[in-house]
């Protein structure tokens, strides 16, 4: 059986100017150019992808996009295209982060229209899913995750389902500094893996790698990182510091 390669991706949200982003890259650089164990990627603000991007061509280190408009080219004034995503690198563009669906009001169905955009491309898409404290609390995780997957992967078949990173990011460990417990994530990352095997097939449950996200840090990223069926992280505060990523990324070997 094929052994996942773990994936740790810092989403630097809406954070770092230019300069500020160049120097985050360039001590990156530094840090975690040399690491082979594992895929690291960095998914600056769009307008910075490009020359981040840039400064990352001869190391190992990857580039992302944070979002996309889920049609082609159009009139779409301020927003951006899957189609243009090659064109500056992009290995991967994240869809359905909790924040989109929350303060922009994505649905499902518009997340399942950004991962078809974003496949068509040849781009990997990372989908992000989770439950809010209220339903986990009202114990409804199962159900919610349910219904993220069902529409967010309706009408793909096994081969872009493969190709698909899943970021499991309960909404209450978002940014809160209470990560999920190693228990908690266990739980529901074995659920996620035999929900793909249910609908997609073993060979394509065993290929997905699923992401924990939410206050991952240095200190708690070993623990999370080798808890079985968690395949690496998408870690948003610690990877604005160079050190703290780097960190986060040699604790998941
Ligand atoms: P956090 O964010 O690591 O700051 O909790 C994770 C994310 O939003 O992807």
């Amino acid at each position: 059986m094929e052994k996942r390669r773990k994936l740790i991706a810092g989403n630097w949200k809406m954070y770092k100017t230019l300069p500020q982003a160049l120097e985050l890259v360039m001590e990156l650089k530094r840090l975690v150019a040399m690491v082979r164990g594992c895929d690291v990627a960095v998914i600056p603000p769009a307008l910075l992808v490009e020359p981040v991007g840039r400064k990352l061509t001869d190391t190992g280190i990857a580039v992302g996009v944070q979002n996309i408009h889920d049609v082609g080219f159009g009139a779409f004034t301020g927003e951006l295209s899957a189609e243009m995503l090659p064109g500056v690198g992009a290995t991967y563009c994240i869809a359905g982060h909790s924040e989109r669906r929350k303060i922009f009001g994505e649905s499902d169905e518009v997340v399942n229209r950004k991962v078809k955009a974003i496949l068509s491309v040849g781009v990997t898409p990372i989908l992000c899913i989770g439950e809010t404290l209220q339903e986990r609390e009202e114990g409804r995780t199962t159900a919610v995750l349910r219904k993220q997957m069902e529409v967010g992967t309706s009408g793909l078949s096994e081969e872009q389902v493969g190709r698909i990173v899943l970021a499991y990011e309960p909404v209450w460990a978002i940014g809160t500094g209470r990560n999920a417990t190693v228990e908690q994530v266990a739980e529901v990352h074995g659920w996620l893996r035999e929900w793909l095997g249910d609908h997609f097939g073993g060979s394509v449950a065993e290929q997905v790698r699923i992401q924990y996200g939410g206050s991952v840090k240095p200190d708690n990223a070993a623990q999370l990182m080798h808890t079985k069926n968690v395949d690496g992280a998408l870690v948003g505060g610690a990877s604005l510091d160079a050190a703290s990523f780097a960190q986060i990324v040699k604790s998941s070997l």
